[in-house]
Protein backbone atom coordinates (compact mmCIF):
# COMPACT_ATOMS: atom_id res chain seq x y z
CA UNK A 1 0.00 0.00 0.00
CA UNK A 2 2.91 2.59 0.97
CA UNK A 3 4.28 1.62 -2.37
CA UNK A 4 1.86 2.30 -4.74
CA UNK A 5 1.34 5.65 -2.61
CA UNK A 6 4.91 6.67 -3.02
CA UNK A 7 4.60 6.15 -6.70
CA UNK A 8 1.78 7.18 -7.43
CA UNK A 9 3.02 11.15 -7.56
CA UNK A 10 5.83 9.94 -10.05
CA UNK A 11 3.80 8.41 -12.22
CA UNK A 12 1.09 11.31 -12.13
CA UNK A 13 3.88 13.35 -13.55
CA UNK A 14 4.98 11.60 -16.62
CA UNK A 15 1.29 11.54 -17.99
CA UNK A 16 0.19 14.64 -16.41
CA UNK A 17 -2.33 16.81 -18.27
CA UNK A 18 -2.18 20.23 -18.18
CA UNK A 19 -5.45 21.99 -18.10
CA UNK A 20 -5.30 25.48 -18.36
CA UNK A 21 -8.11 27.45 -17.25
CA UNK A 22 -8.55 31.37 -17.59
CA UNK A 23 -9.91 33.14 -14.38
CA UNK A 24 -11.87 36.27 -14.57
CA UNK A 25 -12.68 37.61 -11.27
CA UNK A 26 -14.41 40.95 -12.09
CA UNK A 27 -15.52 43.29 -9.53
CA UNK A 28 -17.52 43.90 -6.51
CA UNK A 29 -17.36 40.58 -4.68
CA UNK A 30 -16.27 38.56 -7.86
CA UNK A 31 -12.59 38.56 -6.81
CA UNK A 32 -13.30 37.82 -3.13
CA UNK A 33 -15.37 34.80 -4.33
CA UNK A 34 -13.33 33.34 -7.42
CA UNK A 35 -10.12 32.87 -4.78
CA UNK A 36 -11.86 30.88 -2.72
CA UNK A 37 -12.65 28.64 -5.91
CA UNK A 38 -9.43 28.93 -7.14
CA UNK A 39 -8.11 27.93 -3.62
CA UNK A 40 -10.86 24.46 -4.06
CA UNK A 41 -8.81 23.62 -7.20
CA UNK A 42 -5.58 24.37 -5.87
CA UNK A 43 -6.66 22.11 -3.44
CA UNK A 44 -7.99 19.54 -5.57
CA UNK A 45 -4.78 19.34 -7.88
CA UNK A 46 -2.74 18.67 -4.38
CA UNK A 47 -5.33 15.45 -3.30
CA UNK A 48 -5.37 14.22 -7.06
CA UNK A 49 -2.30 14.94 -8.90
CA UNK A 50 -3.81 17.36 -11.39
CA UNK A 51 -1.92 20.40 -12.65
CA UNK A 52 -4.28 23.06 -13.55
CA UNK A 53 -2.16 26.61 -14.66
CA UNK A 54 -3.93 29.47 -13.83
CA UNK A 55 -4.12 32.70 -15.83
CA UNK A 56 -5.75 36.15 -14.81
CA UNK A 57 -7.80 38.32 -16.55
CA UNK A 58 -9.40 41.66 -16.02
CA UNK A 59 -12.79 41.97 -17.38
CA UNK A 60 -15.75 44.41 -16.44
CA UNK A 61 -15.73 47.77 -14.38
CA UNK A 62 -12.24 47.05 -13.92
CA UNK A 63 -11.12 46.35 -17.27
CA UNK A 64 -13.36 49.96 -18.29
CA UNK A 65 -10.71 51.01 -15.61
CA UNK A 66 -7.65 49.72 -16.35
CA UNK A 67 -8.15 49.85 -20.45
CA UNK A 68 -11.50 51.84 -21.10
CA UNK A 69 -13.42 48.38 -22.47
CA UNK A 70 -14.72 45.78 -20.64
CA UNK A 71 -13.84 43.19 -22.50
CA UNK A 72 -10.22 42.88 -24.24
CA UNK A 73 -9.58 40.82 -26.92
CA UNK A 74 -6.41 39.56 -25.87
CA UNK A 75 -8.78 38.18 -23.26
CA UNK A 76 -11.11 36.39 -25.59
CA UNK A 77 -8.06 34.51 -27.11
CA UNK A 78 -7.09 33.49 -23.94
CA UNK A 79 -10.32 32.32 -23.01
CA UNK A 80 -10.48 29.84 -26.47
CA UNK A 81 -7.10 28.55 -25.63
CA UNK A 82 -7.98 27.42 -22.09
CA UNK A 83 -10.03 24.41 -21.08
CA UNK A 84 -12.20 26.15 -18.84
CA UNK A 85 -13.22 29.34 -17.73
CA UNK A 86 -14.00 30.93 -14.54
CA UNK A 87 -15.57 34.35 -13.71
CA UNK A 88 -16.99 35.96 -10.74
CA UNK A 89 -19.30 38.90 -11.69
CA UNK A 90 -19.12 42.24 -13.34
CA UNK A 91 -20.88 45.51 -12.80
CA UNK A 92 -21.26 48.10 -10.13
CA UNK A 93 -22.47 51.72 -9.33
CA UNK A 94 -19.37 52.89 -10.31
CA UNK A 95 -20.26 52.44 -13.85
CA UNK A 96 -24.10 52.46 -14.15
CA UNK A 97 -24.98 55.53 -15.47
CA UNK A 98 -27.54 54.05 -18.25
CA UNK A 99 -26.22 56.59 -20.93
CA UNK A 100 -22.69 55.38 -20.80
CA UNK A 101 -21.65 53.29 -24.00
CA UNK A 102 -19.37 51.09 -22.29
CA UNK A 103 -20.96 48.47 -19.28
CA UNK A 104 -19.59 45.90 -17.15
CA UNK A 105 -22.03 43.86 -18.40
CA UNK A 106 -20.76 43.85 -21.68
CA UNK A 107 -17.90 41.55 -20.64
CA UNK A 108 -20.06 38.80 -19.87
CA UNK A 109 -22.45 39.08 -22.84
CA UNK A 110 -19.71 39.52 -25.10
CA UNK A 111 -17.70 36.34 -23.40
CA UNK A 112 -21.15 34.12 -23.68
CA UNK A 113 -20.81 35.44 -27.52
CA UNK A 114 -17.96 35.35 -28.84
CA UNK A 115 -17.36 32.09 -27.30
CA UNK A 116 -20.72 30.43 -28.52
CA UNK A 117 -21.94 29.16 -25.35
CA UNK A 118 -25.62 29.11 -25.92
CA UNK A 119 -26.38 26.69 -23.57
CA UNK A 120 -26.30 27.96 -19.79
CA UNK A 121 -27.03 25.18 -17.14
CA UNK A 122 -28.28 26.05 -13.79
CA UNK A 123 -28.45 23.35 -11.21
CA UNK A 124 -30.88 24.09 -8.32
CA UNK A 125 -30.50 21.28 -5.70
CA UNK A 126 -30.99 21.84 -2.12
CA UNK A 127 -28.72 20.62 0.41
CA UNK A 128 -30.35 18.75 3.52
CA UNK A 129 -28.77 20.74 5.62
CA UNK A 130 -29.94 23.82 4.46
CA UNK A 131 -33.58 22.82 4.31
CA UNK A 132 -34.44 25.33 7.55
CA UNK A 133 -32.25 27.99 5.89
CA UNK A 134 -34.78 28.73 3.26
CA UNK A 135 -37.51 31.44 3.38
CA UNK A 136 -39.77 28.18 2.08
CA UNK A 137 -41.38 25.82 4.11
CA UNK A 138 -39.35 22.59 5.02
CA UNK A 139 -42.31 19.74 3.10
CA UNK A 140 -42.11 22.48 0.11
CA UNK A 141 -38.50 22.04 -0.47
CA UNK A 142 -37.84 18.70 0.82
CA UNK A 143 -36.10 16.94 -2.65
CA UNK A 144 -36.03 19.78 -4.84
CA UNK A 145 -33.35 18.72 -7.47
CA UNK A 146 -34.06 20.41 -11.00
CA UNK A 147 -31.79 22.33 -13.60
CA UNK A 148 -32.36 25.25 -15.82
CA UNK A 149 -31.22 25.33 -19.42
CA UNK A 150 -31.03 29.00 -20.51
CA UNK A 151 -30.77 29.72 -23.68
CA UNK A 152 -27.54 32.42 -23.31
CA UNK A 153 -27.15 34.20 -26.96
CA UNK A 154 -30.29 35.11 -28.32
CA UNK A 155 -33.10 36.63 -27.65
CA UNK A 156 -33.63 39.64 -25.95
CA UNK A 157 -30.15 40.17 -24.92
CA UNK A 158 -28.91 40.37 -28.18
CA UNK A 159 -31.10 41.09 -30.93
CA UNK A 160 -31.34 44.45 -32.97
CA UNK A 161 -32.51 46.77 -33.00
CA UNK A 162 -32.36 47.62 -28.86
CA UNK A 163 -32.04 51.55 -28.46
CA UNK A 164 -33.08 54.55 -26.77
CA UNK A 165 -34.02 57.77 -28.71
CA UNK A 166 -35.76 60.90 -28.80
CA UNK A 167 -38.51 62.07 -30.70
CA UNK A 168 -40.66 65.25 -30.49
CA UNK A 169 -42.96 63.55 -28.03
CA UNK A 170 -40.72 62.26 -25.68
CA UNK A 171 -38.16 59.67 -25.21
CA UNK A 172 -38.84 56.11 -26.43
CA UNK A 173 -37.05 52.89 -26.65
CA UNK A 174 -36.88 49.23 -28.10
CA UNK A 175 -35.77 45.63 -27.20
CA UNK A 176 -36.05 43.17 -29.70
CA UNK A 177 -36.37 39.52 -29.13
CA UNK A 178 -35.09 37.12 -32.06
CA UNK A 179 -34.54 33.52 -32.10
CA UNK A 180 -34.19 31.54 -35.34
CA UNK A 181 -34.94 27.95 -35.55
CA UNK A 182 -31.33 26.66 -34.93
CA UNK A 183 -30.99 28.68 -31.92
CA UNK A 184 -34.09 26.74 -30.43
CA UNK A 185 -33.18 23.82 -31.42
CA UNK A 186 -30.21 23.07 -30.14
CA UNK A 187 -31.27 24.69 -26.85
CA UNK A 188 -34.01 22.45 -26.65
CA UNK A 189 -31.63 19.51 -27.72
CA UNK A 190 -29.49 19.92 -24.16
CA UNK A 191 -32.94 19.88 -22.21
CA UNK A 192 -33.91 16.77 -23.83
CA UNK A 193 -30.39 15.19 -23.41
CA UNK A 194 -30.54 16.15 -19.68
CA UNK A 195 -33.81 14.89 -18.91
CA UNK A 196 -33.10 11.75 -20.67
CA UNK A 197 -29.90 11.19 -18.10
CA UNK A 198 -32.15 12.49 -15.05
CA UNK A 199 -35.96 12.04 -14.34
CA UNK A 200 -37.20 12.16 -18.34
CA UNK A 201 -39.31 15.14 -17.34
CA UNK A 202 -38.68 18.18 -19.32
CA UNK A 203 -40.28 21.13 -19.09
CA UNK A 204 -40.39 23.91 -22.10
CA UNK A 205 -40.89 27.62 -20.24
CA UNK A 206 -42.36 30.47 -22.96
CA UNK A 207 -45.26 33.00 -23.32
CA UNK A 208 -46.70 31.48 -25.99
CA UNK A 209 -50.02 33.61 -25.50
CA UNK A 210 -47.88 36.49 -26.40
CA UNK A 211 -44.65 35.86 -28.29
CA UNK A 212 -44.28 35.22 -31.72
CA UNK A 213 -40.60 33.78 -30.40
CA UNK A 214 -42.83 31.42 -28.25
CA UNK A 215 -44.72 30.19 -31.08
CA UNK A 216 -41.40 29.33 -32.91
CA UNK A 217 -39.96 27.46 -29.70
CA UNK A 218 -43.47 25.43 -29.60
CA UNK A 219 -43.22 25.07 -33.51
CA UNK A 220 -39.73 23.69 -33.28
CA UNK A 221 -40.53 21.34 -30.15
CA UNK A 222 -43.29 20.11 -32.11
CA UNK A 223 -40.63 18.25 -34.53
CA UNK A 224 -37.83 17.70 -32.00
CA UNK A 225 -39.58 16.10 -29.43
CA UNK A 226 -40.08 13.12 -31.61
CA UNK A 227 -36.43 11.77 -31.23
CA UNK A 228 -36.95 11.53 -27.47
CA UNK A 229 -40.59 8.95 -26.81
CA UNK A 230 -38.77 8.74 -23.64
CA UNK A 231 -39.20 11.95 -22.32
CA UNK A 232 -42.37 13.41 -20.94
CA UNK A 233 -42.33 16.74 -22.24
CA UNK A 234 -44.76 19.71 -21.12
CA UNK A 235 -45.47 23.35 -21.99
CA UNK A 236 -45.58 25.84 -19.54
CA UNK A 237 -46.00 29.78 -19.46
CA UNK A 238 -43.54 31.52 -17.86
CA UNK A 239 -45.70 33.31 -15.50
CA UNK A 240 -47.55 29.91 -14.58
CA UNK A 241 -44.04 28.69 -13.75
CA UNK A 242 -42.71 31.48 -11.53
CA UNK A 243 -45.76 30.44 -9.32
CA UNK A 244 -45.77 27.09 -9.46
CA UNK A 245 -42.12 27.02 -8.76
CA UNK A 246 -42.79 28.38 -5.46
CA UNK A 247 -46.10 26.42 -4.80
CA UNK A 248 -44.73 22.11 -6.03
CA UNK A 249 -41.11 22.97 -7.04
CA UNK A 250 -40.30 19.14 -7.12
CA UNK A 251 -42.31 18.66 -9.93
CA UNK A 252 -39.73 20.05 -12.02
CA UNK A 253 -37.08 18.32 -12.88
CA UNK A 254 -35.00 20.00 -16.30
CA UNK A 255 -36.42 23.34 -17.64
CA UNK A 256 -35.93 24.48 -20.96
CA UNK A 257 -36.43 28.51 -21.56
CA UNK A 258 -35.32 31.30 -23.29
CA UNK A 259 -32.66 34.32 -22.08
CA UNK A 260 -34.72 36.60 -20.38
CA UNK A 261 -37.07 33.97 -18.87
CA UNK A 262 -34.00 31.72 -17.76
CA UNK A 263 -32.19 34.91 -15.81
CA UNK A 264 -35.34 35.74 -13.93
CA UNK A 265 -37.03 32.48 -13.45
CA UNK A 266 -33.17 31.13 -12.18
CA UNK A 267 -32.81 33.87 -9.28
CA UNK A 268 -36.41 33.08 -8.27
CA UNK A 269 -35.72 29.24 -7.70
CA UNK A 270 -32.34 29.66 -6.29
CA UNK A 271 -34.66 30.53 -3.55
CA UNK A 272 -35.31 26.95 -3.00
CA UNK A 273 -31.76 26.43 -2.33
CA UNK A 274 -31.72 28.71 0.78
CA UNK A 275 -29.82 31.56 -0.85
CA UNK A 276 -28.92 33.22 -4.38
CA UNK A 277 -25.54 32.42 -3.18
CA UNK A 278 -25.64 28.89 -3.67
CA UNK A 279 -25.76 28.61 -7.24
CA UNK A 280 -23.76 27.67 -10.17
CA UNK A 281 -24.11 27.64 -13.13
CA UNK A 282 -21.85 26.41 -16.47
CA UNK A 283 -22.05 27.91 -20.09
CA UNK A 284 -21.67 25.56 -22.76
CA UNK A 285 -21.08 25.61 -26.61
CA UNK A 286 -20.44 22.77 -28.44
CA UNK A 287 -17.04 21.39 -28.08
CA UNK A 288 -15.52 20.99 -24.55
CA UNK A 289 -15.28 24.80 -23.66
CA UNK A 290 -17.06 26.19 -21.34
CA UNK A 291 -17.49 29.40 -18.55
CA UNK A 292 -18.47 28.77 -15.32
CA UNK A 293 -19.69 31.08 -12.74
CA UNK A 294 -22.02 31.86 -10.05
CA UNK A 295 -25.13 33.19 -10.87
CA UNK A 296 -25.43 35.73 -8.11
CA UNK A 297 -24.00 39.15 -9.36
CA UNK A 298 -21.29 41.55 -8.25
CA UNK A 299 -23.23 42.76 -4.93
CA UNK A 300 -21.97 45.78 -4.71
CA UNK A 301 -23.55 46.50 -1.34
CA UNK A 302 -21.59 43.84 0.62
CA UNK A 303 -18.39 43.91 -1.77
CA UNK A 304 -14.91 44.37 0.18
CA UNK A 305 -16.13 43.18 3.36
CA UNK A 306 -15.10 39.37 3.05
CA UNK A 307 -18.56 38.16 3.98
CA UNK A 308 -20.02 36.53 0.19
CA UNK A 309 -21.16 33.19 0.08
CA UNK A 310 -18.03 31.61 -2.11
CA UNK A 311 -20.19 28.22 -2.78
CA UNK A 312 -21.86 28.76 -5.99
CA UNK A 313 -18.12 29.87 -7.49
CA UNK A 314 -17.16 26.76 -5.59
CA UNK A 315 -19.79 24.80 -7.10
CA UNK A 316 -19.34 26.06 -10.38
CA UNK A 317 -15.61 24.76 -9.99
CA UNK A 318 -17.37 21.46 -9.10
CA UNK A 319 -19.35 21.59 -12.44
CA UNK A 320 -16.02 23.03 -14.81
CA UNK A 321 -14.18 19.97 -13.57
CA UNK A 322 -16.85 17.78 -14.29
CA UNK A 323 -18.01 19.40 -17.78
CA UNK A 324 -14.90 20.72 -19.10
CA UNK A 325 -12.08 18.67 -18.01
CA UNK A 326 -14.05 15.62 -17.70
CA UNK A 327 -12.57 15.00 -13.87
CA UNK A 328 -15.93 13.64 -12.09
CA UNK A 329 -14.05 12.07 -9.16
CA UNK A 330 -12.48 15.51 -8.47
CA UNK A 331 -16.15 17.12 -9.10
CA UNK A 332 -17.97 14.67 -6.49
CA UNK A 333 -15.40 15.57 -3.97
CA UNK A 334 -15.86 19.12 -4.29
CA UNK A 335 -19.76 18.83 -3.81
CA UNK A 336 -19.23 16.45 -1.00
CA UNK A 337 -16.54 19.04 0.66
CA UNK A 338 -19.32 21.15 0.26
CA UNK A 339 -22.16 18.86 1.62
CA UNK A 340 -19.87 18.49 4.63
CA UNK A 341 -19.22 21.97 5.69
CA UNK A 342 -23.01 23.20 5.42
CA UNK A 343 -23.48 19.94 7.86
CA UNK A 344 -21.02 21.33 10.48
CA UNK A 345 -23.40 24.08 10.51
CA UNK A 346 -21.20 26.56 9.22
CA UNK A 347 -22.90 29.48 7.58
CA UNK A 348 -21.91 32.31 5.75
CA UNK A 349 -24.32 35.67 6.62
CA UNK A 350 -26.74 34.60 3.50
CA UNK A 351 -27.58 31.33 4.95
CA UNK A 352 -27.54 32.07 8.99
CA UNK A 353 -30.71 32.95 11.40
CA UNK A 354 -30.60 35.46 13.62
CA UNK A 355 -28.04 35.05 16.64
CA UNK A 356 -26.01 32.38 14.19
CA UNK A 357 -22.54 32.89 14.39
CA UNK A 358 -21.51 33.78 10.45
CA UNK A 359 -18.48 32.76 8.54
CA UNK A 360 -16.35 35.36 6.67
CA UNK A 361 -15.77 34.22 3.04
CA UNK A 362 -12.24 33.04 3.21
CA UNK A 363 -12.98 30.63 6.49
CA UNK A 364 -15.97 29.26 4.12
CA UNK A 365 -13.22 28.30 1.11
CA UNK A 366 -10.77 27.39 3.40
CA UNK A 367 -13.43 24.79 4.98
CA UNK A 368 -14.31 23.34 1.55
CA UNK A 369 -10.61 22.94 0.73
CA UNK A 370 -9.56 21.13 3.83
CA UNK A 371 -12.15 18.67 3.50
CA UNK A 372 -11.69 17.98 -0.37
CA UNK A 373 -7.85 17.67 0.90
CA UNK A 374 -8.79 15.65 4.05
CA UNK A 375 -10.80 13.56 1.16
C1 LIG B 1 -26.79 36.37 -14.92
C2 LIG B 1 -26.64 37.86 -14.78
C3 LIG B 1 -26.29 38.44 -16.14
C4 LIG B 1 -27.44 38.10 -17.07
C5 LIG B 1 -26.02 39.95 -16.15
C6 LIG B 1 -24.85 40.30 -15.27
C7 LIG B 1 -25.81 40.47 -17.54
O1 LIG B 1 -27.81 38.40 -14.24
O2 LIG B 1 -25.82 35.70 -15.34
O3 LIG B 1 -27.85 35.84 -14.59
O4 LIG B 1 -28.49 38.73 -17.00
O5 LIG B 1 -27.27 37.17 -17.84
MG1 LIG C 1 -29.21 36.94 -13.54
Amino acid sequence: MATVIERAPARARRRQTRYRIAVLPGDGIGPEVVAEGVRVLRAVGERFGRRFELEEHVVGGAAIDAYGVPLRPETVEACRRSHAVLLGAVGGPKWDDPRAAVRPEQAVLGLRKALKLYANLRPVKLIDALIAVSTFKPEVIRGVDLIFVRELTGGTYFAQPKKVWSTPRGLKAVDTCLYTEQEVERALRVGFELARARRKLLHCVDKVNVMATSRLWRQVAERVKGDYPDVTFKYILADACAMHLTRRPTDFDVLVTDNLFGDLLTDEAAMLAGSLGMLPSASLGAGKLGLYEPIHGSAPDIAGQGIANPLGTILSVALLLRLSLGLSDEANAVEVAVERVLERGLRTIDLARPGERTASTSEMGTAVADEVARG
